[in-house]
Parts: structure tokens; C-alpha cells; sequence
């Protein structure tokens, strides 16, 4: 990747077709047969939780390669806080150009951003391999639980990084994900016939079923 080859900015409403194409591209057979990322931008796009200005596109010779975006999301504290923070993604890339630097070009923007407009810290599942080179760290070694899981589980998937440094120094709770990111099977399926015919596969590697 060439710094200079590609731009970062705010996804238009007329941009939104074509992400939810290239979200589809990204994720598709992925972490299970098909996906349903392209559904869940469209969905979370509408809801009072995401963040518009911090709604990221990547273009590169006069077309869509990436995106990212966050959405507001608590932390509910063991001492009775609530601690706002963000969650971020779906974050996805073309899949002709992963592994060039370009997703971790626009994550590092996009945090960037969203520290400047004062947001503490970003909680979310992800890679830690991807994920680290950005600052993340596993989100337990902040005090913070992922909702719903049981104490002597795996939550090495559930990452964090402070935007302010300290943020979350005298918190310890548990994350809840935003309600948006839950969509139902059926919606998706009825939502991906607008969208060219594509193979679900079984593929090694994948998480879920
Ligand atoms: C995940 C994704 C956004 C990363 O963007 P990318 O442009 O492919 O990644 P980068 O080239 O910027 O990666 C930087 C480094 O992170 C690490 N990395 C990136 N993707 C990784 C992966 N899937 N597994 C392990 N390490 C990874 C690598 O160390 C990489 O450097 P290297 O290629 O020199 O080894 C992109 O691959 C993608 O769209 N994947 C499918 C959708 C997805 O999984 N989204 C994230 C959901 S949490």
C-alpha cells in the first residue's frame, strides 16, 4: 500500500448500496457461510446509537475498498456506573486488497477521530493479531466482561483500547453490545436477494455454524 494511492472520509447516503456490497464482498464466507454484516450496517445506519461522523469509507482509483464505524455503546460498572464507550465495526476491506495495509490504515484513522471528539475508549470482538498493532489490548486486562459469558471462559476475542489514557483505570463491569448488532436470520436472507447471487460455502475456519 501507497499512502498517497487511496483517501479516507465520511460515508455519503449515496455511497450506502455500494458498502453494503463491499461489506458483503468482505465478510462473505468468512465467519460462516455467507454473512451478515451488509444487513447489520444497514440496520445499525438507522439507529440512534451510531455515530455518523465517525461512518469511515476508503476509496482508491474511483471506487469503494473499505470502511469502518462505530457505534455508542455502556459499560455497566460493578459500582453502579455507566460508563459510555464505543464499539466499533463492522470494518471490512475488498478482498483483493486485504493484507496491504489498508485496513489497518483506516482503523488508525478512525481512532484517531474518535479520540479527537473526546470518546474514552473503543470495546469490541475482534483478532488480537490484526487488532494489537493498533494498541488493542484484551479487554480483561481492563476489568471489563464480555455480557453473557461464563467466568471461566475463552474472552480473549473481546479487545479494548483506551483513547484517553485512564479512562477505564477505577472501572471494572461488563461490556454490552449495542441490541442493533442481534439481526435475525430471515431478514438477512430476505435483504441478500437484493444483492448478485453468491455460493454460501462451509470453509475451514469458520466460527460459527
Ligand atoms: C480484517 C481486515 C479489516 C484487515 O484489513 P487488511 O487490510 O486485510 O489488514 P492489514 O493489511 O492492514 O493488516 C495489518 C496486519 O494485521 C495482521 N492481520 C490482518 N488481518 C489478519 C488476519 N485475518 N489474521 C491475522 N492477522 C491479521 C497482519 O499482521 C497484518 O500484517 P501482514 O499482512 O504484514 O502480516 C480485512 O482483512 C477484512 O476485511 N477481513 C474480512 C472481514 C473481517 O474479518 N473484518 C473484521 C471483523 S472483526
Amino acid at each position: 500500500m501507497n499512502t498517497n494511492d487511496h483517501t479516507i472520509r465520511l460515508e455519503k447516503e449515496e455511497d450506502y448500496k455500494e458498502v453494503e456490497n463491499l461489506v458483503r464482498e468482505s465478510f462473505w464466507n468468512v465467519y460462516k457461510p455467507g454473512c451478515s454484516e451488509h444487513y447489520v450496517i444497514h440496520v445499525l445506519r438507522d439507529d440512534p446509537a451510531f455515530v455518523k461522523d465517525l461512518d469511515f469509507v476508503m476509496e482508491k482509483d474511483g471506487r469503494l475498498i473499505g470502511q469502518n464505524m462505530f457505534m455508542k455503546t455502556v459499560i455497566e460498572a460493578d459500582d453502579g456506573r455507566i460508563i459510555p464507550v464505543l464499539t466499533m465495526g463492522p470494518i471490512g476491506i475488498i478482498p483483493e486488497l486485504k493484507r496491504k495495509g489498508y485496513g489497518k490504515a483506516i482503523l488508525d484513522h478512525s481512532l484517531d477521530k474518535a479520540a479527537a471528539m473526546g470518546f474514552g475508549a473503543v470495546l469490541f470482538e475482534g483478532n488480537i493479531d490484526f487488532y494489537g498493532k493498533s494498541g488493542f489490548d484484551y479487554a480483561s486486562r481492563f476489568g471489563i466482561r464480555y455480557h453473557d459469558l461464563p467466568e471461566d471462559a475463552d474472552s480473549s476475542f473481546f479487545l479494548c483500547k483506551e483513547l484517553i489514557p485512564g479512562y477505564l483505570d477505577d472501572v471494572t463491569g461488563v461490556y454490552q453490545t449495542p441490541k442493533g448488532y442481534y439481526v435475525k436470520d430471515e431478514d438477512v436472507d430476505e435483504f441478500d436477494r437484493q444483492f448478485p447471487p453468491k455460493e454460501k460455502q462451509k470453509l475451514p475456519g469458520q466460527i460459527f455454524a
